[in-house]
């Protein structure tokens, strides 16, 4: 039985004469009650819903009313069913989101006809919807390894550092209340998502500057940084093209933000605190963490050992202290990845776009 069709009727006679015809071709749930039918929904998500427009209590569009106010029911297709052949209620109904209108007493045949065909039409709409986000996924990834290809310094940079966010989040949210509240688990799947993105007004840096291999003068450098403000507004651009893309929003800030530093003295905004962005402090750790590991051109890349130093050095200035409180909590997966980067890599670790970081001759 590969489908679960949920049955609401408050007439037994109804409800049993569809269990008949529906019993041999999926599982069926019976309810009696529009509240109970929310009750089951609550618990299980079945895959189609007949629904009686009039019953007692709940009526039939108040409980598909209900379903489209929660994301995770809103998209499962609703069959309403009436003892009234009534054009007018028909197109309410339809109206209203109903996938389809039958009418009691129901007939095996159409019944089993019209349930197959929106079974079938919704498997294909939610493998579209995979499809596209694949695609999606795959167009993102693609940006940032633009900018990667370009900065031939950063191999891998955008993959490792979205992983660090990862780690970094996933543990920030256990231990805090506070944080897990803000900051819900789909809210860090899109933040792991955006990570990638950090860098990508470096496509709008000239290769004079961006592949410079000695130190930066001043002024190339503040060139250099406002890879962050291009970023920001590249992505702002996308977002106000997809406006569905929700991650964009997280892609934003942390392309906006993720120089900025704890005591106030990053850029390009200066902000302090918690004034950044939570996404963009994280990002901020991972950054330095991959950057500082990673050889450079003008210099190799630094053991975990001294990057956790400058690292716990930077909290409180550079950093969020409760983010380096959580760092040393997880160092050793941060270690781990970069070990299996070295490994993968033949032992040459590539590094990332600290710009602006202490320890970056680069950073004039
Ligand atoms: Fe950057």
């Amino acid at each position: 039985m590969e489908y679960t069709v949920l049955v609401v009727d408050d007439n037994r006679a109804s409800r049993e004469c569809i269990y008949r015809h529906l019993q041999d071709e999926c599982r069926v749930i019976l309810a009696t009650s529009g509240e109970q039918a929310l009750k089951v929904c609550s618990k299980m998500r079945p895959d189609l819903i007949l629904l009686a427009i009039e019953m007692a209590g709940m009526g039939g569009f108040e409980v598909l009313e209900r379903l489209g106010e929660r994301a995770e029911l809103s998209t499962i297709p609703v069959i309403f069913l009436s003892t009234d052949n009534d054009t007018e209620t028909e197109i309410r109904g339809l109206e209203r989101g109903a996938a389809d209108f039958i009418v009691k007493p129901v007939n095996k045949s159409i019944l089993l006809y019209r349930i197959g065909h929106h079974l079938r039409f919704h498997r294909y709409q939610h493998l579209l919807e995979e499809n596209v986000r694949d695609l999606e996924g795959g167009i993102v990834l693609g940006f940032a390894e633009i900018v990667e290809f370009r900065d031939a310094n950063t191999g891998g940079h955008v993959g490792r550092s979205s992983r660090y966010v990862q780690i970094l989040g996933k543990t920030l949210r256990k231990q805090s209340r506070e944080v897990s509240d803000a900051m819900s688990e789909g809210d860090l799947d899109m933040i792991v998502r955006a990570a990638p993105l950090h860098d990508i007004g470096k496509i709008g840096i000239r290769d004079r500057i961006l592949l410079k291999p000695g130190p930066l003068s001043e002024g190339e450098f503040e060139i250099m940084k406002t890879h962050s403000t291009l970023g920001g507004e590249i992505l702002r651009r996308m977002y106000w093209r997809t406006p569905t893309q929700h991650y964009l929003k997280f892609a934003i800030q942390i392309a906006e933000s993720h120089h900025e530093r704890f005591d106030g003295s990053g850029y390009p905004k200066g902000l302090r605190g918690d004034e950044i962005p939570l996404c963009a402090r994280i990002m901020a750790v991972a950054d330095v963490y991959d950057a500082v590991t990673g050889n450079r051109c003008y210099r190799q890349g630094l053991s975990h050992e001294q990057t956790r130093g400058i690292i716990v050095d930077g909290a409180g200035t550079h950093f969020d202290p409760r983010l380096v409180e959580v760092f040393l909590k997880v160092e050793t997966q941060f270690e781990q990845e970069f070990n299996l980067f070295r490994v993968e890599s033949g032992g040459i670790a590539g590094g990332g776009g600290g710009v602006g970081m202490d320890i970056s001759p680069r950073a004039a």
